[in-house]
């Protein structure tokens, strides 16, 4: 199929380009490029530089392109920004969406799969989190994640759009031939973070909170290999088929591991010590958050290839390792 992958040059969206062709479709980017990389897409890839908020733009790609099925990677990430600046977050992750949106259906094409994330769940009350636990973010980012759902669940039965909504938990891990990885910044996850302060190349880690009610006191996350992210959502075009169909997946492997054990992983790979000091909690961090993929596993045939923490940061290593300033093309 031909596929559109908005936000292609992105850490995720490009993994999954590079799956795509892999799994002989023909994927198309469109990426602006403010926190993507031009060298993430293979050259052979059509690229179109554009801004998904400039509706003329996109409705141009879509009468050129006509793809088969959107994929919407396209959106900034940063909770704290969001919480300073929610009309940034608005305006890219759904203002932007909706031109998407628009240009798809008055072109004829209806099938979409979204990025959304477990920051739409806000502080769980029970782990795991399954499709159907209640969903009441904390932040205006996972608001608007929200807000997207939303807008697709409307569109759906108004329209014949078809949709999986993938939400994702802590994507990580870098291509197997560590061509491409995590280049993000501001950098804010955890795994590129406790790595750069192992080769010194970034400030030593500091763990927000270790009293938690957890098993070593910090904070418990599910981690999950990004290319077994985008197998996902290659196995989610077999759900689009129906018009109307509406589909919610949590990607995540359903095992939680806590900063202290992601250090240790990242030593254990390196051979290098974490500098790291304990920090207070930081506001609206849950103690806990990871999936039940059940239904993933279940409905997508999906299988994580990678399922333990280890193998997920010796990916990320090899990355780094191999290109310690990332793409080499930071503004
Ligand atoms: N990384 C994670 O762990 C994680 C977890 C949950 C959800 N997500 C979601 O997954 C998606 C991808 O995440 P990522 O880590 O790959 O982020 P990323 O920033 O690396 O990729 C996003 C890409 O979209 C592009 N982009 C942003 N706004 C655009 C616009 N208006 N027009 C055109 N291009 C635009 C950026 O240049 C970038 O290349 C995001 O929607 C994010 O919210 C990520």
């Amino acid at each position: 199929m031909k596929v559109l992958v908005a936000g292609g040059a992105g850490y995720i969206g490009s993994h999954c380009v590079r799956q795509l062709i892999a799994a002989g479709h023909e994927p198309v980017v469109v990426d602006n490029l403010v926190y993507g990389h031009r060298a993430a897409v293979p050259a052979t890839v059509r690229f179109h530089c554009n801004d998904l908020g400039h509706p003329d733009a996109i409705d141009a790609i879509m009468a050129a392109e006509k793809p088969d099925v959107v994929m919407h990677f396209a959106a900034f990430a940063y909770v704290g920004e969001s919480v300073t600046n929610p009309l940034k977050y608005y305006q890219n992750n759904v203002a932007a969406t909706l031109h998407v949106l628009e240009a798809m259906l008055k072109h004829g094409v209806n099938k979409f799969v979204f990025s959304s994330t477990c920051a739409t769940f806000g502080i769980p009350e029970k782990m795991p989190l399954t499709e159907d636990s209640p969903q009441k973010p904390i932040n205006p980012y996972g608001q608007t994640k929200l807000d997207v759902e939303n807008m697709l669940k409307a569109l759906a039965p108004a329209t014949g759009l078809s949709f999986a909504s993938l939400r994702y938990f802590n994507a990580a891990g870098a291509s197997e031939d560590a061509v491409i990885g995590e280049d993000h910044e501001p950098e804010s996850h955890l795994i590129p973070l406790a790595i750069g302060a192992a080769q010194g190349s970034r400030p030593a880690l500091q763990i927000f909170g270790n009293d938690y009610p957890t098993p070593d006191g910090t904070c418990l996350r599910d981690y999950v290999h990004v290319d077994d992210l985008s197998r996902a959502h290659i196995a989610a075009f077999a759900k689009l088929t129906t018009p109307g169909s509406q589909n919610f997946y949590n990607l995540g492997t359903g095992t939680p591991t806590s900063v202290l054990e992601v250090i240790k992983a990242v030593e254990t790979v390196s051979g290098l010590k974490v500098p790291a000091s304990f920090a207070p909690r930081r506001a609206g961090d849950p103690p806990a958050l990871y999936a039940d993929a059940t239904k993933a596993r279940r409905d997508l045939n999906w299988t994580p290839k990678f399922t333990s923490i280890e193998p997920i940061v010796a990916a990320a290593w090899r990355w780094h390792q191999s290109k310690p300033k990332g793409y080499g093309d930071r503004k």
